[in-house]
């Protein structure tokens, strides 16, 4: 067998949503599947590299060896997770959907419907795991973000990229038919730190994964 250039790396992958408790009964969340980041620790499993998986809520199954999967439900439980997975990570590649913000004030008891009247929804910002990254990555680890458009892509991902001191960031768009949440295919552009940027036709999830994979492998030390 070759030797993969991910033999033996640690890789973080994020995956899913982030549920956001509003009372025991109620979350915000949103229509991540967690299929993106699973196939992403797959193709790296196979690999061979040591893949760290942190995930919200999602039904998807992992059953390969080098999958070490942490659960969280809340982003502040995946930041945390993450923040201690990438300590000693040759590279994070953050696919998950989290929730940028939460209830100020979740509830213990369920929140009664009073006839007639408004709820309002005090929130506050939830940390941003990709920026945090991007502050504390040293020199050889590699920092892969998502960004998921509506409208005016490239100019939103590109912000994305340097904000949070990716080196390259995934492009996929809600208005690509088949592309986005829980589709099982996702229609992407990698865009480069150094601006060089790929378009690539629609494809399966497992096939998106190997594409990105090998953009990480080229990076890797
Ligand atoms: O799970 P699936 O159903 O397969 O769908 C896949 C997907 C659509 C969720 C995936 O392909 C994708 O686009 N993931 C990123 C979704 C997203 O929240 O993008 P964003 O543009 O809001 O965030 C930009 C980047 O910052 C992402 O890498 C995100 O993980 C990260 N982020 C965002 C907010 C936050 N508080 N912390 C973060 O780390």
């Amino acid at each position: 067998m070759t030797q993969s250039k991910l033999s033996g790396k640690k890789i973080v992958i994020t995956a899913g949503p982030t549920y956001e408790k509003i009372d025991p009964v109620r979350f915000i969340g949103n229509y991540s599947s967690g299929k993106m980041g699973f196939a992403l620790a797959n193709v790296c499993a196979e690999q061979g590299a040591e893949v760290t998986l942190i995930t919200g809520p999602v039904s998807q199954k992992t059953t390969h060896p080098n999958i070490k999967r942490i659960d969280v439900e809340s982003a502040e439980a995946m930041y945390q997770a993450a923040l201690t997975a990438f300590t000693d990570a040759d590279a994070a590649i953050l696919s998950a959907a989290v929730a940028d913000f939460r209830p100020a004030s979740p509830m213990d008891t369920k929140i009664k419907r009073e006839s007639g009247q408004e709820l309002t929804l005090h929130l506050l910002p939830n940390p941003d795991i990709a920026a945090a990254l991007g502050c504390i990555k040293k020199e050889k680890q590699i920092l892969v973000g998502f960004a998921l458009e509506t409208d005016d892509e490239a100019h939103h991902a590109q912000d994305k990229l340097k904000r949070k001191n990716l080196d390259f960031i995934v492009l996929n768009s809600l208005r690509d038919k088949g592309a986005g949440f829980s589709h099982d295919t996702n229609k992407i552009t990698i865009i480069h730190k150094s601006g060089e940027s790929v378009a690539y036709p629609l494809k399966s999830k497992q096939e998106v994964a190997a594409d990105i994979v090998n953009q990480l492998a080229l990076l890797l030390q």
